[in-house]
């Protein structure tokens, strides 16, 4: 067999590390903002924001992913980046939302939360406004806006839910996971602006299984609340994502063919295509200002 001479094993090495070419879309006026929310802690919000962002990059959106979990922030340890600055120095006026943003991949950029900072409705005038002053930028810079939110029902919570175009809401199967997601769901339909709402099971056994959780949940919401909750999808259980938390890397990229691998960008598709053009509605700075008015 012939060699391959060097300048074009190269290319070709170049080639196979490249990421995939990402599809040529029209970028947005204004980006759509997803909330990612849950009611019960430790269900899989910030595994399924960092796979989902990178998933709809890797479809040609340009993606913001804000670690908006203020107080216990820790995206970056599932990027496994250390960075210097984050949301707690645009606080305080020190750095601008451009100097604390890490770039991760062609098309997706990240955002570093606040650690051991309390709720947003807590924070002085001042620092709200450093706050709201800086995101309001973020809207016309990406086509999808992504926010992993804290668990519960803070007013930081209620605040990014209400202001954005979709909130996911995440549970898993378990009993308490669902009455915490109704409790959730409760609430923001009961706050100014509810957006979309929708749900993803996480760590289901089965489609099915996700599939019943979704259709109870769906249908004590409409019965009791007058809501219509849609089904954004499911991400298996899948021993693959633990793996990944501990090797401090997003199972989308550790192992791209595993099931939650799979079930997250099936989710990125179908986010992607109930995609409307939100550049008509008032943006998510102005919805964010009037929560707090
Ligand atoms: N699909 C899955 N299959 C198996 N394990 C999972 C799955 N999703 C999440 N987990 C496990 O749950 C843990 C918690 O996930 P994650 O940190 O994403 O939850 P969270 O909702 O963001 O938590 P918090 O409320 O503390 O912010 C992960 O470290 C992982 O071990
Ligand atoms: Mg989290």
């Amino acid at each position: 067999m012939s060699a391959i001479p060097l300048d074009q094993a190269s290319r070709l090495r170049a080639l196979m590390n490249a990421p995939p070419p990402r599809p040529a879309i029209a970028p947005r006026r204004r980006a759509r903002v997803l909330a990612i929310a849950s009611g019960k802690g430790g269900v899989g919000k910030t595994n399924i924001a960092v796979n989902l962002s990178i998933a709809l990059a890797r479809r040609g959106r340009r993606v913001l992913l804000v670690d908006a979990d203020i107080g216990t922030a820790n995206v970056d340890v599932l990027f496994n980046i250390k960075s210097r600055f984050d949301l707690s120095h645009v606080l305080r006026r020190q750095k601008r939302l451009d100097e604390i943003t890490v770039k991760i991949d062609p098309g997706l950029r990240f955002i570093p939360g606040a650690s051991g900072l309390a709720d947003i409705t807590d924070l002085s005038r001042d620092h709200r406004a450093a706050l709201l002053d800086e995101l309001s930028r973020l809207e016309t810079q990406c086509d999808m806006l992504l926010l992993d939110c804290g668990a519960g029902i803070s007013q930081n919570v209620l605040a990014f839910a209400s202001a954005a175009d979709e909130t996911l809401v995440i549970t898993t199967p378990e009993p308490t996971a669902l009455t915490d997601a109704y409790a959730l769901i409760k609430v923001l339909s009961q706050s100014t602006g509810t957006s979309l709402i929708s749900l993803v099971v996480n760590q289901a056994d089965s489609p099915r299984e996700a599939r019943a959780v979704h259709e109870r949940l769906a249908a004590t919401a409409e019965r009791f609340l007058g809501l219509r909750i849609a089904a954004a999808g499911q991400v298996l259980r899948d021993p693959c994502v633990g793996l990944s938390v501990r090797a401090r890397a997003p199972f989308i990229r550790q192992y791209p063919r595993c099931p939650a691998a799979t079930c997250v960008a099936a989710l990125a598709e179908r986010v992607d295509r109930r995609d409307s053009d939100p550049s008509d509605s008032p943006g998510f700075f102005n919805r964010l200002i009037s929560f707090f008015n």
